[in-house]
């Protein structure tokens, strides 16, 4: 379902207020409960939302200051809420069987003891994380530190998170659930609202990119083909700025990009393109965002030419390969390396401190299904792909890499800090819903 585009403000999310601050940390409350949104303008869409908002409250966080976030659970179902990016313990990651029974409760520690990124809370509860994320479970996670304030990149209303999505919605706004429907996901959000416009001055914004969707990947750019300035990527600032055209978001990923919109004028247009619609679609999967120039404003921000360290990379001590897929559709369940997952079972024992290369190799040739790598607890380096060295905007620190089918991609990480059991898995959760998932435990 689609209406007239661009006649809608696409909303930032809201910051989240602290209930209690201390010296040290930094206390809130969110409450997981339906709600109801005009998803596309004039149709209300029964939704599930952190807060009931289909984009969940932004949490503005500090390099080193804790953040402690209590989540009550107001549905009819089982959630569990993983801080996708976030280097926890165990008991704090939002494990996909360490579950919030409906009406109860559980507090969880961030210590934010990592890069400033732009990280993201979802739903993880399995079995229903796909059903979850596609009703609305997800919000922003902002990290900043003393070393990424100091560069002077656009901040405060010039710093705009843009959560993209697709849902599958009836005529009336209700959403459809189906697992593993790609195809028929016709409605992309911007932060929750469809082909909405976005004002802006004349002068550089800094968007991150975060891309929500259960399957969809999407090819962003602008309609004039101009630049974007890519400065950071899922865990890190990147090590200097990448002047691209273009570039793929795929579920999971975050990119942080300038804009200088000081290129254009009062009145401009600027649309937000998607060059990666499925077959058959058209401008409303292709226009996704249309900026409106209609203002000047000054501007003192910079994106200087260095703008963090490069990953450090010690000696790896070993190596595993991963396999992915290949799927069997009789059975309807996605595996890594031939099993399904099943909440319990240990596949990956890591000594606690230890460097090691994955070798993710996708299996899924005969069906040509893509498959999005994500691990939990750690960031890591993308060494290469099928041999050759990653493009710039893959050289900062990441959590989740696409992996296309017959490919192998090495990514190097080590293990610090937190003993227990984490899940790595598909990030085209749909996938990690049908079994695509599997577990290292940190000993
Ligand atoms: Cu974004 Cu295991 O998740
Ligand atoms: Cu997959």
């Amino acid at each position: 379902l689609t209406t007239a585009p661009f006649t809608v403000q696409m909303p930032v999310p809201g910051v989240l207020r602290p209930t209690t601050s201390t010296s040290t940390t930094d206390y809130y409350d969110i409450t997981v409960k339906p709600g109801v949104e005009e998803l596309v303008p004039g149709v209300s869409s029964g939704i599930f939302g952190y807060n009931g908002t289909f984009t969940g409250p932004t949490i503005r966080a500090w390099q080193g200051r804790q953040v402690v976030v209590r989540q009550t659970n107001r549905l009819d179902r089982p959630i569990s809420t993983h801080l996708h990016g976030g280097h926890v313990a165990a008991a704090d990651d939002g494990h996909p069987m360490d579950v919030i029974a409906p009406g109860g409760s559980k507090t969880y520690h961030y210590p934010n003891d990592q890069f400033a990124a732009t990280l993201w809370y979802h739903d993880h509860a399995h079995h229903v994380e796909a059903e979850n994320l596609f009703k609305g479970l997800a919000g922003f996670y902002l990290i900043s530190s003393p070393d990424e304030q100091a560069l002077n990149l656009p901040r405060g209303a010039y710093d705009v998170p843009i959560m993209l999505r697709d849902v599958r919605m009836a005529d009336d706004g209700t959403l459809n659930w189906v697992m593993d429907d790609f195809a028929n996901r016709l409605t992309i959000l911007a932060n929750g609202r469809n082909q909405p416009r976005f004002p802006v001055q004349a002068r550089k914004y800094r968007f991150r990119f975060l891309n929500a969707s259960n399957l969809r990947p999407f090819g962003l750019g602008l309609a004039d083909g101009s630049t974007l300035t890519m400065i950071g990527a899922d865990q890190s600032l990147l090590p200097a700025p990448d002047d691209v055209t273009s570039f793929e978001l795929w579920p999971g990923e975050r990119y942080d990009v300038v804009i200088d919109f000081s290129r254009y004028r009062v009145g401009d247009q600027i649309m937000l393109t998607n060059s990666m619609p499925f077959p058959n679609e058209g401008d409303a999967q292709k226009q996704i965002l249309r900026f409106d120039v209609v203002g000047t404003a000054s501007d003192s921000s910079d994106v200087p030419d260095e703008l963090a360290d490069a990953p450090s990379l010690p000696a790896a001590t070993n190596t595993r390969r991963i396999q992915l897929g290949p799927f069997d559709p009789p059975s309807g369940t996605m595996v890594i390396d031939g099993k399904t997952y099943d909440g319990d079972r240990i596949d990956q024992t890591v000594p606690l401190g230890a460097t090691e290369i994955w070798e993710i190799y996708n299996a899924d040739t005969q069906y040509g299904l893509p498959h999005n790598f994500h691990m939990h607890l750690v960031h890591f380096k993308v060494l290469d792909r099928n041999g050759t060295p990653p493009p710039a905007a893959e050289q900062g620190w990441r959590d989740t890499v696409t992996v296309h089918p017959g490919e192998t991609v090495r990514v190097q990480a080590t293990f610090a800090d937190h003993r227990g059991t984490f899940v790595y898995h598909c990030h085209l959760i749909d996938h990690a819903s049908m079994g695509m998932m599997a577990q290292f435990q940190v000993v």
